[in-house]
C-alpha cells in the first residue's frame, strides 16, 4: 500500500515538514510506504485558464501546460491515499499548494472513473500563532476534495500553539489511514 504525504512550503524546518515528517512516521509504522512529495521544489506553474476558460482539462482531463504536472498527476493516480499538508497563508493553501490543486481539480472533476475518486485523504493545515485562518484553510481544502470526489477522512488544523499533541494527531491519522484502507 502507498500513501503519498503532499508537503507544499519553502521551510524545510517548520511546522509543514514536521507534520509531514509525523505523517510519514505514521504511515510506515502501519506497515504501508510512504511516497514523500514536496511541492516546493517542483516546477508548477500556475493555470492559463485557456480559451474563454477551459483548456483540455475539461474533455481531455489533462493539461496542455507542459512541466512537473504532468508526473505528479500520474503517480497519483497508483496511491491508494493522501496526507496533504499546507501552511497557512492568508487564511488559505500556499501558493505551491494552490497552482498544483488549481490544475489538478479541473482535470479531475469532471472525469468520469477518475484515478482519484473515493480515494482517502486528509488535509494538515499548519498555522503560525495566531491560528487565524485555519479554519478558512482547511473549508477550502474541503471544498478541493468534494471537486476531486475524495474520500475525506480528517481535517486537521495545528498550530504552533498545540503543535506537542496535534504532532500526535497527525501521525495518528495517518496510521488509522492504512487501516482504514486495509479493512475497505
Ligand atoms: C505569506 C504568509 C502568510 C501567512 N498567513 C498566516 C495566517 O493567515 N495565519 C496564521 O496563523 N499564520 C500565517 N502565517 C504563518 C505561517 O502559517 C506559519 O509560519 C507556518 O508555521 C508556516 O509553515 P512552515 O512552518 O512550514 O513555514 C503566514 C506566513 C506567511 C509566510
Amino acid at each position: 500500500m502507498k500513501i503519498m504525504v503532499i508537503t507544499s512550503s519553502p521551510n524545510r524546518d517548520g511546522l509543514t515538514a514536521a507534520c509531514g515528517n509525523a505523517a510519514r512516521s505514521g504511515i510506515e509504522a502501519a506497515g504501508a510506504e510512504a511516497v514523500i512529495v514536496d511541492l516546493n521544489k517542483m516546477n508548477i506553474s500556475s493555470c492559463h485558464a485557456c480559451n474563454s476558460g477551459w483548456g483540455p482539462c475539461l474533455d481531455n482531463h489533462n493539461c496542455q501546460i507542459e512541466d512537473d504536472f504532468q508526473g505528479l498527476h500520474m503517480i497519483m493516480a497508483g496511491m491508494d491515499g493522501f496526507v496533504f499538508v499546507s501552511p497557512v497563508y492568508w487564511g488559505d493553501i500556499s501558493e505551491s499548494a494552490r497552482v498544483y490543486f488549481d490544475r489538478l481539480r479541473r482535470c479531475e472533476a469532471w472525469k468520469k472513473d477518475s484515478s482519484l475518486a473515493d480515494k482517502p485523504f486528509i488535509a494538515v493545515a499548519a498555522a503560525g500563532g495566531s491560528g487565524n485562518g485555519v479554519a478558512s484553510t482547511l473549508t477550502n481544502v474541503e471544498r478541493l476534495l468534494i471537486h476531486l470526489k475524495a474520500d475525506r477522512l480528517d481535517f486537521i488544523g495545528i498550530t504552533k500553539k498545540n503543535r506537542a499533541y496535534k504532532l500526535d494527531t497527525v501521525e495518528e491519522a495517518s496510521k488509522a489511514m492504512v487501516a482504514y484502507i486495509k479493512g475497505r
